[in-house]
């Protein structure tokens, strides 16, 4: 089975399994207990925190830990909802879900949200937000790296912009943390989410980084954990899972990137000497170094993926729900047709794949490919 989607989620690092692992034996302590075993978990806890914060170039104080990717981006917009009470709130039309729904959700209950669109090659442009900007603005919220295309997006323009009218400016960098530096500071994000389970760590666990300063409300409610911003135990060792993988991240990022850029590259170069006419949906190069989301014209992806799940994993431009298959929603806000929609497939390479499973995922697409073109 060859993996070729850790944009979906990445294999846990060996170091970091063996972190989990230790801290669910050792740090079984509750952190906000008096006595010795309370403390150590509370310094494993502490320990993983400075971890994540150098990770972004944030501090300590910053970090806020959470159960995901999904929680922080709600925290993020929901939390400066509630702190503000009302106003106008700036994102796009290519948003993962877990941003696009709080948006909507607003939107619902009395506050005014604009969808910023993204041209052909699945970019926002900087002016665009600019002129969205309201005196009402609260919160402009733009990922860092788009999950399906894997296109970088300009957020130190737009975290300059929003910083200069003193709006908040969150940024998803669910996918960008850990395959491409992203520094709170370089960004000029107030909040970003990171998401370990994209890069080498375990599931069920994030955080959000929240500038020293800004004001959030929780969306929770319970007893004063995490600054009184995120009530709940802490969940120690997936904590302590994201603390090592940010330390691996640390050390070996640009060595991991320089390796999947490489495969990535092979991958395209490989299932277009075969199939001619593919093209890589969105921006030629400013894309994550692992993600290739290519149009493979006349083929079903949905069919293609079917077809190669065993040996090949990726994921479709279109989803199935209950029988019915819709296009991705992130392809058709770039002005694709539906047809090339439907004929698009991501290829998400991670540190762990070899360009021998390059060399053999290249035939097995193709192949599949071949006999499928309708
Ligand atoms: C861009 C982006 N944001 C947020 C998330 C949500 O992360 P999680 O599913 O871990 O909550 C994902 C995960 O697919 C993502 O790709």
């Amino acid at each position: 089975m060859i993996y070729l989607d850790n944009n979906a989620s990445t294999p846990v690092d060996p170091e970091v399994a063996d972190a989990v692992h230790s801290a669910l034996r050792l740090s079984y302590g509750n952190p906000s207990s008096a006595h010795a075993i309370g403390l150590r978990a509370k310094a494993a806890v502490e320990k993983a925190r400075a971890e994540v914060a150098e990770c972004i170039g944030a501090s300590p104080e910053e970090i806020f830990f959470t159960s995901g990717g999904t929680e922080s981006n709600n925290l993020a917009i929901l939390g400066t909802a509630l702190q503000k009470g009302k106003g106008h709130v700036i994102t796009s039309v290519i948003e993962h879900p877990s941003v696009m729904n709080p948006c909507r959700y607003l939107e619902k209950n009395g506050f005014d949200v604009s969808y910023v669109a993204v041209d052909g090659e699945g970019r926002i442009a900087a002016d665009d937000v600019r002129k969205a900007i309201k005196r009402e603005t609260i919160l402009i919220t733009i990922m860092h790296a788009n999950n399906e295309t894997g296109v970088l997006q300009p957020v130190e323009e737009i975290g300059t912009l929003a910083r200069e009218r003193y709006i908040l400016f969150h940024t998803d960098a669910a996918q960008s943390v850990g395959k491409i530096p992203a520094d709170v500071e370089k960004l000029r994000a107030d909040i970003l989410t990171i998401v370990p389970h994209k890069f080498y760590g375990p599931k069920g666990v994030g955080a959000l980084s929240v500038r020293k300063g800004v004001q959030l409300k929780p969306i929770l409610f319970g007893a004063g954990h995490e600054k009184g911003l995120r009530p709940g135990t802490e969940n120690v060792p997936g904590i302590v899972g994201m603390g090592k993988t940010c330390e691996m991240t640390r050390l070996f990022l640009r060595e991991r990137a320089t390796h999947v850029k490489k495969l990535t590259d092979m991958l395209f170069t490989g299932i277009r000497e075969r199939l001619q006419d593919v093209r890589i949906n969105g921006h030629q190069t400013l894309r994550l170094p692992n993600t290739l989301n290519i149009c493979i014209p006349g083929v079903d992806s949905t069919d293609l993926l079917e077809k190669i799940k065993d040996e090949v994993a990726a994921t479709a431009g279109s989803a199935c729900h209950s029988g019915q298959k819709t296009p991705s929603a992130v392809l058709m806000a770039m002005g694709m047709s539906e047809a090339d929609a439907m004929s698009s497939i991501r290829l998400s390479t991670g540190k762990d794949n070899t360009e021998e499973e390059i060399r053999a995922a290249v035939e097995i697409i193709a192949k599949a490919a071949q006999g499928r073109r309708r």
